[in-house]
């Protein structure tokens, strides 16, 4: 599938403030078995997509079967990142990733790969390189020359840089940047686009959904590299939120909009939202929960400019953020511990359908 196939008839608007619904009760067309998240969003010319790890891809029959049921884009959670597929300087594996790259174009998924340059999986050898700027843009060029050209043709996109910035909007003080200099993110998208030019390069960050100084921190670096004329085409937004704390839909459908404008492509990448366990009855955090998915949703599905709805697992049984084994707990994912779908899945559906 191509870039949104959006019409421009699209509403462009914000969505109104809508009246809080209750999701239990909500009975629609987004129950009825056979509705698929994937083709009410191929329906809109997008991508539903969950990320996963290796493991319940392969030892979760009940995980494998609903991702491919459900979802037409895929996001390797954690098989592309520098700690599994180059672990020693010069030495890479992707035995996994392959696997997994595979399992998607089997199931008919696009893939969203993730990621080329982090500094949280940085395996030690990076420190141990000679201290120059020379050394560091050497081993830099190598890694991504060598996975993006890897995956050469097999990927949708790939997430070129994440989480450089730090919470004022500031680039953080990362290897890379004090080696090389803030210029570093603009070499890792042009070797990128060097070695896979067809394939969508994304800057990805979290809290950076709505109105803040990281998010318009966000905005700048992406603005700056567009103007230099860096092989930059989209930008994650990965929304891990919360129920209490949940980006205002205006805030974040104008968020989206302004990369439009530099002729950005956007995702939500990495959606995840918990609840306080102590916010009210497991039935009201629920539907809290399902309310911000809804709006989420929309506002992805509204703006012209967003391509993809992407959360980070699609279960509570896998789920990364899981805390507490509470009988009334409450993960942040849209299916259960055992598949069934939560008021948050039926509302990711009714927001594809209604937006
Ligand atoms: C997380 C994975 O889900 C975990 O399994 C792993 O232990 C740590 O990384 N933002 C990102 C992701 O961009 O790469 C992170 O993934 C979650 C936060």
């Amino acid at each position: 599938m191509a870039k949104k196939a959006k019409a421009s008839a699209r509403k462009k608007a914000a969505p109104k403030k809508r009246a809080a619904t209750d999701y239990l009760a909500d009975i629609g067309e987004w129950m009825v078995p056979g509705v698929h998240l994937r083709t009410l969003a191929e329906k809109k010319g997008m991508f539903a997509g969950a990320a996963s790890s290796y493991g319940p891809i392969q030892e979760d029959v009940q995980f494998r079967e609903t991702l491919a049921r459900e979802y037409n884009m895929f996001a390797v959670a954690n098989e592309m990142k520098c700690l599994r597929v180059h672990p020693e300087r010069g030495c890479y594996d992707f035995t996994q990733s392959d696997e997994m790259v595979a399992f998607a174009r089997a199931h008919d998924m696009q893939v969203h790969g993730h990621v080329l340059l982090w500094h949280i999986s940085q395996p030690a050898w990076w420190t141990q390189l000679p201290a120059t700027r020379e050394g560091l843009m050497d081993a830099l060029s190598q890694h991504i020359h060598t996975v993006a050209g890897h995956f050469h043709g097999k990927l949708y996109a790939w997430d070129v840089v994440n989480e450089s910035l730090e919470g004022d909007g500031t680039l953080s003080p990362t290897l890379w940047y004090r080696r090389i200099g803030p210029d570093y993110c603009d070499h890792a998208f042009r070797w990128a686009h060097e070695v896979d030019p067809d394939v969508k390069l994304f800057y990805n960050d979290f809290a950076a959904e709505s109105k803040c100084p990281k998010a318009d921190g966000m905005y700048k670096l992406v603005r700056g590299m567009v103007d230099r004329g860096v092989p930059i085409h989209g930008v994650g937004i990965q929304a891990h939120v919360s129920v209490e704390n949940a980006p205002p839909p205006d805030e974040l459908a104008a968020n989206i909009e302004r990369y439009d404008k530099l002729g950005l492509e956007v995702q939500i990448t990495e959606l995840t939202v918990s609840v306080d366990p102590d916010n009210g009855t497991k039935e009201e955090r629920l539907s809290k929960q399902a309310q911000v998915y809804y709006d989420i949703t929309r506002v992805g599905v509204e703006a012209k400019n967003c391509t993809a709805v992407i959360t980070w697992g699609l279960s509570d049984k896998h789920n990364w953020e899981r805390d507490g084994e509470r009988d009334d707990y409450v993960g942040t994912l849209p299916w259960d511990q055992r598949y069934r779908q939560k008021p948050a899945c039926y509302a990711m559906k009714r927001a594809f359908m209604e937006g």
